[in-house]
Formats: structure tokens, sequence, C-alpha cells
């Protein structure tokens, strides 16, 4: 029995797929590869010496979903794959419905089908869209403030209205609050395309001397330093909230959403300056505008996640910073460019890696 990972190449998925293997499941990764590499299944494997099956397909496309089905005995489904960058989702909004949404239609079809009905499905604190007050419990009221939270909030619907439909249905909707942080190896984390939009991988980037300066939007809110709070939590951790999240889709029916946060915010300077205790390195900053949509204060109460769970974050903010420059320097262009030793350039090119088309 294996658990498929959908976007199984990705920040997030990658370092679940890591602490899936460790704990002993099989895994069957599918991605299109559209925000990742594939080199982050190699790093996997390093990581966690196992093999496991990639497959090379779009969600979207509903008969090679289906073939990852017949091929494989899948128990439970971790459903990563989407399109999350806020920005892009304004310019081109039918592509994310199309894609995160369809995509997401596609894969309960096919897991109808094939009466495959444990599922574990990323969403985002974004659905708390600005909210009234601190900590976010998950009763709080949901809205969205753009395309990308849209699709969020909507799955969570669609998904809502498959358990109605039919009570087999085991859903996990996980709300994420920040997450930051890379793997103590150093050999996975977040490799972002162009220019980063979220403020770790933005610092990391200045203190390795890729980009100049942090433009921290905002130093008028209504908190300790009028910098924005945010509750960042380390994407292990957020990894080990998943197998959690397994357990309980595989020992009970229902749909229910789960935050996974710290329950601690942090601000831009704080995070600033925690991050340049933890590499040594300056962080040049100036003060702009604030973003537009950008809540002042967002940080979770995660104790439904503790107590429905039994999962907690452990892992401390300098632990955080320490490891995502870890990251960074050692992945200075991400994964690529990698200087890849001879087992590797041998695992990639001879196809024994298992990437199916
Ligand atoms: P990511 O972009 O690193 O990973 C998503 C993966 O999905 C990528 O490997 C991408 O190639 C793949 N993918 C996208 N569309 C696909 C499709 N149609 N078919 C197959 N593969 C496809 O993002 P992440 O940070 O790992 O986020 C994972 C999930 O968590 C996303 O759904 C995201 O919206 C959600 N989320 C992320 C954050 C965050 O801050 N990173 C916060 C809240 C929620
Ligand atoms: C952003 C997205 C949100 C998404 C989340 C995780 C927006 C409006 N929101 O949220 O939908 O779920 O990422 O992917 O894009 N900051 C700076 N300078 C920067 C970058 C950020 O000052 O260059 C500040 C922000 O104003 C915020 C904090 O740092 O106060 C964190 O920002 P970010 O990492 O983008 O996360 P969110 O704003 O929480």
């Amino acid at each position: 029995m294996a658990i498929l990972v959908t976007g199984g190449a990705g920040y997030i998925g990658s370092h679940t797929c890591v602490e899936l293997l460790n704990a002993g499941h099989e895994i069957v990764v599918l991605d299109n590869f559209i925000n990742s590499n594939p080199e982050s299944l190699n790093r996997i494997s390093e990581i966690t010496g196992c093999m496991f099956k990639t497959y090379s397909i779009d969600l979207l496309d509903k008969e090679k979903v289906d073939q990852v089905f017949e091929e494989n005995d899948i128990e439970a489904v971790i459903h990563f794959a989407g399109l999350k960058a806020v920005g892009e989702s304004l310019s081109i909004p039918l592509h994310y419905y199309h894609n995160n949404i369809t995509g997401t239609v596609v894969l309960c079809e096919v897991m109808k089908r094939h009466n495959v009905k444990k599922l574990v499905f990323s969403s985002s604190a974004t659905v708390y869209g600005i909210p009234k007050q601190c900590p976010i419990s998950e009763e709080f009221p949901l809205s969205a403030l753009n395309p990308y939270g849209r699709t969020k909030l909507m799955i969570e619907e669609i998904l809502r209205d498959l358990y109605v439909s039919d009570n087999a249905w085991s859903i996990a909707l996980l709300r994420y609050f920040n997450p930051i942080g890379a793997h103590k190896s150093g050999l996975i984390g977040e490799d972002p395309n162009g220019i980063p939009n979220n403020l770790m991988p933005y610092i990391t980037q200045v203190a390795v001397g890729k980009l100049k300066e942090l433009s921290v939007f905002g130093n008028q809110y209504p908190t300790k330093d009028g910098t924005g709070i945010r509750d960042y939590i380390h994407v292990v951790d957020l990894a080990v909230g998943h197998l959690r999240a397994l357990d309980k889709v595989s020992n009970s029916t229902g749909i229910d959403a789960f935050n996974l946060g710290t329950g601690k915010g942090y601000s831009v300077l704080e995070m600033v300056e925690a991050f340049e205790k933890a590499s040594l390195k300056k962080v040049h900053y100036k003060i702009v505008d604030e973003r537009h949509g950008d809540a002042a204060v967002s940080y979770a109460d995660p104790l439904k996640a503790k107590q429905e769970l039994g999962w907690v974050a452990e892992k401390s903010i300098e632990e955080m910073c320490e490891d995502s420059w870890k990251w960074q320097m050692k992945n200075p262009n991400g994964y690529k460019n990698r200087i890849v030793d001879e087992e590797n350039l041998h695992k990639v090119n001879s196809g024994d890696f298992f990437i199916l088309n």
C-alpha cells in the first residue's frame, strides 16, 4: 500500500516525502515540475536511502492520473500540487482556477473511481483573509483576498460537498501558516523561481549577495515595531503534521480543518535580526510602502491540531533561520547548477530514478 504525494517534488512536498519514507511508508510521487526540479527527488533519496516511483505528469491529465492508480496500490493521497504565487494569480486567474481547482476535481474523481477516499489537502491560512483578531482558530470566518486564496477556499468547499455526498471519505484540510527553513542536511529546501515573493527566501538571497536589500513592506502597522507579524513554522514540523493528519484520516471518516502553525508571531524586523544572528551576515533593508492585501498580524491557535492530531510544532525560530541559511549556502542557485557527483549524474542520465512519463 502506498501514499500518493501530488506535488511531491516541491518545497513542502519534498520534506513530507522524507518524513514519510523515514516513517516506513511507501510513496508514489506525481508532479509536472512546473514549479520544481526533479533534482529534489534525488535529494530525497540521498537523505533517506530509499527509492520510490515518480510520475512526471500533470494532474489535469485524467487518463494518466488514472493510470497511476491502476499501477499502484494507493491507500491515501497527500495533495500538494497547485500554483501558489499570489501576484501571478491576479494576472492569470483562469490558469490558477483551472490548475488548482480542476486539478483537485480530477484527482478526486480518479480517487473515487478507485475507491480511495482518504485525502490530506494543502490549504492555507490565507483562507482567513484579514483576520479580525489573533490567535486565529479554525472557526474564524473565511474569506479570500485574491484568486490564489479563492482556489483554496473553493477547494475546501468542494471537498466538504464531496464528504456530504459520500460519508466514506476522510479528509483533512491543513491550513498552513508561514513555512520556512529546510531539512537539516541542507539538501532540500525552498527553491523559488525568479525573485522571491516571500520574506525568508528574500532574506536569504540578500544575505548570500544575490539581492541587494530587503524591502520591508510597511513599518506603521499596530505592532511592536510597526512591521507585519506572522507565524513562521519550520517546514519539517509542517511535514510531520502531514503524517499525523494521515493517521487521522486513516482511522476515521469525516472532514475537518486544522491550523498548522506555532501559535507565536514574529515581526519582519525580528526575523531579520534572528536571521542575522543565525547566519552572521548583515541583511540590508529599507522600509517601503505596505504591500496591498497584507494583514498586520497573523498567527495561529494551534490547539486543535494538538488535541485532535497529537501534533505540536517543535522547532525554534533560531533553527528555522539556521536551516534556511544552510540550504541557501549549500545551494546558492537552488537545485540548478548542482555540482553533481558521478553517482547522481548516473541516476539522472540512466533513468533509473523511475521518472515515468
Ligand atoms: P511548490 O510550488 O514548491 O510545490 C507545488 C508542487 O506542485 C510543485 O512541485 C509543482 O511543480 C507541482 N504542481 C503544480 N501544479 C501541478 C499540476 N497541475 N500537476 C502536477 N504537479 C503540479 O509549493 P509548496 O510551497 O511546496 O506548496 C505546496 C502546497 O501548499 C501548495 O498547494 C500551496 O498552495 C500550499 N501552501 C503553501 C504555502 C507556502 O508558504 N509555501 C502556504 C500555504 C499553502
Ligand atoms: C504570503 C501570501 C499568502 C501566502 C503566504 C505563504 C501575499 C499578500 N500573501 O503571505 O497568500 O499564503 O505568503 O506563501 O502575498 N515582507 C516584507 N518584504 C518582503 C516580503 C515580505 O516586508 O519582501 C513581509 C510581509 O509584508 C509580511 C511578512 O513579511 O508581513 C511575511 O510575508 P510573506 O512571506 O510574503 O508571507 P505572507 O504575507 O504571510
